[in-house]
């Protein structure tokens, strides 16, 4: 198999769907039940998935049954329920120190053998700024220059340890190879860190860089760090820009373009027939409550207020406040402002667009038609894999491993076994050399 489908289990609540919570198919197992984690994961495991992925808000996010267990500590937790699969945990730029988080990513390098990967995210949430002592938020542009210093640091202090450091030498008395640890401190902008890490390097060197923003600063941040990038794109042509664009910036950086792997969201609701996927989705749909998509809209705007909007009105772009203008989730306004010029819904349509999976690609259809989506956008230098998104869990994410996955298969483009034993190596990733030399 030449090229390989990459395929990415997103964890979120009870599926994806703002409503799933509610539906008679979703799990019974609490949002706080690391069970329900392992769960989820372990079946991924069994479908051959590259790997499984946690998000992270540093705020209260209110209403329907968005809550969920810290990433990091649940990560440790899976990464001893499971053998193969890889596991992704957002962690924030903005709100932690490098050291904290390159300790805490190279140990849990360690404790999964080389399966962690990190979202790095720069937190778009405005409440977040007031759990962390600023008055509001740290504006997007700052947020990502700090990103950018960041990463410098944690890569500093992840090769602050050559591989081969420890030689555990009890007739010699040396546990340590001498000068196998270097300061690898710095000193720059935002921070000062004296260095050396007091973890190991871990078995990949790093962990797997994943990156989710897609505004402009964005691009170029994931152009320069990322080896893996989620994005969210409602409509095929969109989502194909944006592969083409970034693995343009990915080049012009001086990097093999194989080297960045794209994943846009898929959130497929399936059954054996589209009359009956139909139904899925609009039991779904019922049980969403347009206030709580309110709250989320107005949250992704950074807290404008649109409740004085009536839901049955066309809406018109003249509505939202201009993206370029969003401290927030910037380039996901972009994506509601495209539906808003194109479609010209009125708020419950938009809300109900939006419940399904935030702003992502959401289908209904047979396995045979959400295969060959797959297929086609794979292909079609859409996606080089799918950041998979099941509006219920687990049944969505059941069917799919059931009866999508062994079509993937077939077509020869998804994995029957695994081959390797870290996420790296289940992406197709280079080990990143260790600059100590
Ligand atoms: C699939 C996906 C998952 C994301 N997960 C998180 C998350 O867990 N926490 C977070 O603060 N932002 C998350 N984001 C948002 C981005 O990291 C980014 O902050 C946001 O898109 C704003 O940056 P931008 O304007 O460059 O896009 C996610 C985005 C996508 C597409």
């Amino acid at each position: 198999m030449s090229r390989e489908l990459h395929l990415n289990l997103f964890i979120n609540s009870r599926g994806h769907h703002e409503a799933s919570w509610r539906h008679p198919d979703a799990s019974d197992l609490a949002l706080t039940d690391i069970h329900y984690l392992q769960g989820l994961t372990q079946r991924a495991e069994e479908g051959l998935f590259d790997s499984i992925f946690l998000a992270d808000q540093l705020a209260f996010r209110g209403g329907g049954a968005s809550l969920s267990l810290e990433p990091l500590t649940s990560l440790a937790a899976l990464a001893v329920s499971t053998n193969n699969i890889g596991l992704i945990a957002t962690a924030s730029t903005t709100y932690t120190e490098p050291f904290n988080l390159a300790r805490q990513f190279a140990s849990l390098d360690h404790i999964s053998n080389g399966r962690i990967g990190w979202n790095i995210v720069t937190s778009w949430s405005a409440p977040a700024a007031r759990n962390y002592g600023y008055a509001s938020q740290i504006s997007h542009a700052e947020r990502y220059a700090r990103a950018d210093e960041f990463m410098a640091v944690t890569r500093s202090l992840w090769d602050s340890w050559s591989d081969d450091a420890i030689i555990d030498d009890r007739a010699n008395g040396k546990y340590l190879k001498q000068n196998s640890v270097r300061e690898g401190g710095h000193e720059g902008t935002f921070y000062n860190v004296a260095g050396p890490l007091n973890v190991p390097r871990g078995p990949q060197g790093w962990p797997v860089l994943v990156q989710a923003g897609s505004s402009d600063t964005g691009r170029k941040f994931a152009a320069q760090h990322a080896e893996a990038v989620f994005t969210a794109h409602m409509e095929k042509s969109s989502a194909k820009a944006f592969y083409s664009d970034l693995k343009s910036l990915v080049k012009a950086e001086g990097r093999d373009e194989k080297q960045c792997l794209i994943l846009p969201g898929l959130s497929p609701v399936i059954a054996s027939t589209d009359a009956e996927a139909q139904q899925f989705r609009d039991e779904l749909n019922n049980l969403a409550d347009p206030q709580e998509g309110l709250i989320s809209l107005s949250a992704r705007f950074g807290g404008t207020d649109f409740s004085h909007l009536p839901l049955d009105t066309p809406l018109s772009p003249d509505d939202f406040p201009d993206p370029s203008t969003v401290e927030a989730a910037r380039s996901r306004t972009e994506v509601i402002l495209g539906v808003v010029r194109n479609e010209r819904p009125t708020m419950r349509q938009l809300l109900s667009k939006l419940a399904g999976a935030r702003g992502h690609y959401v289908v209904s259809g047979t396995p045979e038609h959400i295969a060959d989506l797959i297929e086609d956008w794979f292909i079609d230098e859409v996606a080089d894999g799918i950041n998979l998104m099941p509006p219920v869990l687990p049944k969505m994410l059941d069917v799919f491993i059931d009866e999508v996955v062994p079509l993937l298969q077939r077509k020869g483009i998804f994995r029957t076994e695994y081959q390797g034993n870290t996420l790296r190596d289940h992406y197709g990733l280079d080990r990143p050399d260790n600059t100590f030399a």
